[in-house]
């Protein structure tokens, strides 16, 4: 899809459908006005006649208005003027893309222009596309009858005059952010016999060549030298081969200490011995959105080519039951040297992320965030609306939440006090994987600190955020926003 930045009077222009809005009580914006006038009233006639009435994402096309030159015009509710935000504006334009008629390959939307407080052309253009495009991404189904390919190619955005530097700001930044959340779908939504860590590294290989980040994909005997026992034990239950995953980009100030994102990628998750039981067992083909999320924020970091240095981190396997499989009871020695009593084989992802945590000290980082599709615990706190941050740094957890709020990929803080430490005791190792079921969110997250005590940490748990389930089921390539404007926010 080609996005081009324009300016000019909507009745003037050739299009296949320009896109106006109309707020609520009928009340009409700039460019629903000039062609209203243009045409002589044919859309307050419409609306008279009750058609619309400007109530949030409704909508409406109207055919060959008179004395204007694009072939439809597709009206769409902005709801309340007194209550607009970029929440509305990102429903309405949503709304208007999936309305657009099956025919229609080049649009003109005249949405940026809309006043919103406290937000700017820059990133109102920014959310038009990334928005249009996670609207009309396609799951690349694998379907024998082959899904009809998007009639969608050419969409222009209208502004002022004096915005267009501006919006073409915005135009790249939101190209870049939808690139990279492109990217966490298609993988997140790959079946787990294709979507394999093999094939991560893969991708990964793929994205170096892409953009020239360095790039190490290690396998068991490397991960054996590292001493790597945790992520290891998780791996022996499968046949599938495990990968650990390292890529850098190195654009910021020589000697700047880099940003480390570290992704969970469980390709699939089981629970191993502790299985989990059958129903939507197969949304666990997801547990690997965490790396998803890191890779498709490398593909926006190298789409902008932030002068920032930062390190990609993916620990990646299976975790499966098998003979080979850890027990309840196994004490696995992690690369910190600690040791870990697997309590419940299904709490992997901890033990996968905390080896990859240790191992993100030799980068001496600024500050490490892992992401991870860590807990159920986390889905019961916040639902599927909110991602939870939790750090060693308060002021690092609010910094993860104006990205998020910045980005339109919201996190909240949630603690992580010294009192929850003590769920995690063992009487034969250091730590327990697993402590209870309070505050399970929580806990897992002071399993992953007693990796991370040499540098600024945070943790992202996006179990909710990650993926859609229903008749909707797909990957949302959340938190690509969140982490792609933190490194915005950080290299500026
Ligand atoms: N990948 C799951 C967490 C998960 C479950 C995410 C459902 C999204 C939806 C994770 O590996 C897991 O199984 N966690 C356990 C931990 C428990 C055994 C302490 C959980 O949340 O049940
Ligand atoms: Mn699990
Ligand atoms: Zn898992």
């Amino acid at each position: 899809m080609e996005f081009s930045i324009k300016n000019g009077n909507p009745e003037k222009q050739q299009s296949e459908c320009l896109v106006v809005g109309v707020f609520e009580g009928k009340k009409l914006s700039d460019a629903a006005k000039s062609l209203d006038d243009a045409s002589n009233k044919a859309i307050s006639t419409v609306l008279n006649n009750g058609d619309m009435g400007g109530k949030l994402a409704a909508t409406l096309v109207l055919q060959q208005l008179a004395d204007v030159n694009a072939k439809r015009v597709l009206l769409v509710g902005l709801g309340k003027e007194s209550e607009f935000s970029t929440v509305q504006y990102r429903k309405a334009i949503r709304a208007a893309v999936k309305a657009l008629p099956a025919g229609v390959s080049n649009t003109g939307f005249y949405l940026s222009a809309l006043a919103i407080k406290a937000s700017t052309t820059q990133r109102k253009v920014s959310n038009l596309v990334e928005v249009t495009l996670d609207a009309s991404h396609q799951v690349s189904a694998i379907k024998l009858k082959k899904p009809e390919a998007n009639a969608l190619k050419k969409v222009n955005i209208y502004v002022e005059k004096e915005e267009v530097a501006q919006a073409e700001a915005g135009l790249k930044q939101g190209l870049a952010i939808a690139s990279g959340v492109a990217l966490a779908k298609d993988l997140g939504d790959a079946p787990p016999n294709v979507c394999t860590p093999t094939y991560l590294g893969k991708q990964a290989k793929k994205l170096a060549k892409d953009y020239g980040f360095k790039v190490d994909v290690l396998a068991r005997s490397d991960i054996e030298k590292l001493g790597m026992g945790s992520f290891l034990g998780v791996a022996q239950g499968s046949d599938e081969p495990l990968r650990f995953i390292v890529l850098q980009h190195n654009k910021g100030k020589k000697g700047q200490k880099p940003v480390v994102l570290v992704g969970k990628g469980i390709t699939f998750d089981t629970g191993g011995i502790s299985l989990k039981p059958g129903a939507a067992m197969d949304e666990m083909k997801y547990d690997m959105c965490g790396a998803a999320s890191v890779l498709g924020t490398f593909k926006s970091l190298g789409e902008l080519n932030l002068p920032i240095n930062a390190v990609a981190i993916v620990p990646t396997c299976d975790n499966m039951p098998s003979g080979k499989a850890i027990k309840p009871g196994d004490i696995l020695t992690s690369m910190s040297g600690q040791t870990i009593e697997v309590l419940n084989t299904d709490a992997e992802g901890r033990l996968i992320l905390c080896d990859a945590l240790t191992y993100a000290e030799r980068f001496d980082p600024s500050v490490v965030v892992d992401v991870a599709t860590l807990t159920g615990a986390c889905v019961i706190a916040l639902g599927h609306h909110i991602s939870a941050v939790f750090s060693n740094q308060d002021a690092l957890a609010k910094e993860l939440v104006v990205a998020g709020e910045d980005a339109h990929d919201r996190a909240w803080h949630m603690p992580m006090y010294d009192d929850y430490q003590s769920q995690l005791d063992s009487n034969f190792a250091d730590m327990a994987n697993i402590g209870g079921r309070p505050a399970g969110s929580i806990t897992a997250a002071c399993f992953l600190s007693r990796f991370a005590k040499k540098y600024d940490w945070a943790h992202v748990d996006i179990a909710g955020t990650a993926w859609k389930s229903g008749k909707d089921k797909g990957s949302t390539g959340r938190p690509v926003p969140l982490l792609t404007q933190f490194l915005i926010n950080r290299s500026a």
